[in-house]
């Protein structure tokens, strides 16, 4: 898992427990005025703990004994606190801390006989971090469970659509390659993936699939379009100059998140500082790969064969080599739509 989202998460914990005690503070503060009585109580109780600590550890007296008393020490300060509150009408537990999450108190942590176990809570705050720190914004919309093969053409035609099988038998292979590649993400023998093809395609929506998919297992994902990516880095290269990093977890998670997601290769301006900055990432997750996951889906307008053309070879020849290839086809799905409104 990754570091720098435990922190957040640890912090909002230690918030949470914070405000819960806040809030007690504050009800004691006017229960005390009300029942002077429950002070006492209160400060009985810490007593009562530190006199029979100071015995246990003396050992003056015989453990279990002093266990015993003072269970039933507290137990009878505890009915007596309980019964005044209810005589003024508070509910019984009105000065227990209340927490978020009851089972682990707002720690992510649970006690059990076999150690400490993270908490349900923990898990879901930790993929919620995860979703919000993907770049992703259309999950509950662009996932596998509203894939439509219909929206693409079942009928063959090669010149139209620059493929030997429909679009619809392409896009439902491409679907099986994507669920594959989730399921062997972990596999340092598992291809990255390249896609490529025309505008409206479905590119996007394949990729954000794949990329819910991921997240609901915890997994690290990060996207970006190509220019933010290369924003992302010459920022980075211009805080490094001027020597004030305060965070480069952006920066350093391009190189280690489990899956990068670079969308919209070629729509950023051509400089040769940023070919030489692709192969550098692309180079340093394939080494980091074979000891971690880190995989890359790429896609792009740029049809596979004019790759070439648009990039240094070195590039090029590493996609080929590193990515299996999908196209694309079928009709505009943006159109569709639209013309479907209308
Ligand atoms: N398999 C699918 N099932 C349902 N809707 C889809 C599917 N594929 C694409 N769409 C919808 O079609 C539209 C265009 O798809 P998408 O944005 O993925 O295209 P794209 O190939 O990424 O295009 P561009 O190259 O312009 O980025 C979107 O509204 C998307 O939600
Ligand atoms: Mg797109
Ligand atoms: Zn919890």
């Amino acid at each position: 898992m990754n570091n720098s989202i435990h922190r957040i998460i640890l912090n909002e914990y230690e918030a949470k427990q914070k405000s819960a005690y806040d809030r007690v503070q504050l009800k004691k503060d006017h229960v005390y005025k009300k029942i002077p009585r429950i002070e006492e109580i209160d400060r009985e109780i810490q007593l009562t703990g530190i006199k029979y600590n100071k015995a246990i550890l003396l050992g003056t007296e015989p453990t279990e004994k002093v266990i015993d008393e003072l269970l039933v020490k507290l137990e009878s300060l505890k009915k007596e606190k309980e019964q005044l509150l209810l005589e003024f009408s508070f509910p019984a537990n009105y000065l227990e801390p209340e927490f978020e999450c009851k089972s682990c108190k707002d720690t992510g942590f649970i006690e059990t006989a076999s150690g400490l176990e993270i908490c349900s809570c923990y898990r879901q705050n930790y993929i919620n971090l995860l979703f919000s720190q993907s770049n992703i914004k259309l999950l509950d919309e662009e996932n596998f469970s509203h894939f439509n093969e219909s929206l693409f053409p079942d009928k063959i035609d090669e010149k139209k659509y620059g493929i030997k099988i429909s679009p619809r038998e392409n896009i439902l292979k491409i679907r099986e390659r994507a669920l594959s590649f989730i399921e062997n993400l972990d596999n340092p023998e598992e291809k990255n993936l390249f896609f490529s093809g025309p505008t409206g395609v479905g590119k996007t929506f394949m990729i954000n699939c794949i990329a819910a998919e991921l997240l609901k297992r915890g997994k690290t994902v990060l996207y970006q379009t190509a220019p933010v990516l290369f924003k992302t880095i010459n920022d980075y290269r211009l805080m490094t100059l001027k020597d004030n990093i305060t965070d480069d977890t952006g920066y350093s998670n391009i190189f280690s998140v489990e899956l990068l997601i670079i969308d919209d290769l070629g729509t950023e301006s051509p400089t040769a500082a940023r070919y030489a900055e692709l192969l550098n990432i692309l180079t340093t997750r394939q080494k980091n790969n074979l000891s971690a996951p880190c995989k890359t889906i790429i896609s792009t307008n740029i049809g596979i064969n004019k790759l070439h053309e648009y990039y240094d070879e070195r590039v090029a020849s590493r996609i080929i080599g590193g990515f299996d290839l999908f196209r694309f086809a079928g009709e505009d799905i943006r159109m569709l739509k639209k013309i479907a409104q209308n």
